[in-house]
């Protein structure tokens, strides 16, 4: 049993921080586990030509690979905490990075090391398990936002027939409030196509 959990708890730890050969191994899993919510994340941002795109916990890459084909953004950052996947990310990336069509910057999302009203959308998918201090991130996001830029949180709140009170309770009465605190307008709460049975749900907010 106690072997199990010791297992269970490595796993979990590496889909917080991928490090090390497990860890490369466990981000490229995330791209082809995370795939329906990519796509669906992807359908709500609807780049527009000369946005200036921010992704935060960007994993392997995936999602800004499929930004960068629509050839349409100005700016495109992905930032992630482990140097681990920021390495799948670069790999994934590598002919963007070489044309400077892409930045991928290893920094925690409490503290983003960028200017204020930088970029037209944040956006992050199965992440918000991990923030720390979501007021100061959500504070921290809507001030590299620029005036009318648009966040979007996509993660899972339950699985098949289940709702996760735990993460259901957080979404209500942490992230929805916290939104509202730091100046975001319009935020909603939507339920998007299921992945592998999990539910997708996004949080959505505008800067005024
Ligand atoms: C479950 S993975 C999701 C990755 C990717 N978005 C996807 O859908 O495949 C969570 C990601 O968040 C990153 N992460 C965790 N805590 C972080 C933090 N405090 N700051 C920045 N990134 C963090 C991890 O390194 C990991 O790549």
């Amino acid at each position: 049993m106690g072997f199990f959990k010791t297992i269970r708890e490595f796993i979990d730890r590496q889909y917080q921080t991928p490090k090390g050969m497990i860890g490369t191994y466990i981000g490229e899993k995330m791209v082809r586990q995370h795939k329906i919510e990519t796509n669906w994340s992807l359908e709500l941002l609807n780049v527009q030509q000369g946005d200036r795109i921010l992704e935060l916990g960007c994993g392997a890459g995936y999602a800004i690979k499929l930004i960068l084909e629509k050839d349409l953004a100005e700016e495109m950052v992905g930032l992630d905490i482990s140097p681990t996947i920021i390495r799948s990310a670069r790999i994934r990336n590598k002919k963007a990075l070489n044309e400077n069509r892409v930045k991928l910057v290893q920094a925690n999302f409490i503290k983003l090391p960028f200017h204020n009203e930088n970029f037209n959308t944040v956006f992050s998918i199965q992440t918000i398990y991990f923030w720390t201090d979501i007021a100061t991130t959500l504070s921290e996001i809507f001030r590299v936002l620029k005036p009318k830029g648009v966040v979007i949180l996509t993660f899972s709140d339950g699985k098949e027939d289940e709702t996760w009170e735990g993460i259901r309770g957080i979404t209500e009465n942490q992230v929805i409030p916290s939104m509202k605190n730091a100046g975001f307008r319009d935020v909603s709460f939507v339920r998007g196509p299921d992945s592998r049975g999990y539910h997708t749900v996004t949080v959505r907010g505008t800067k005024d």
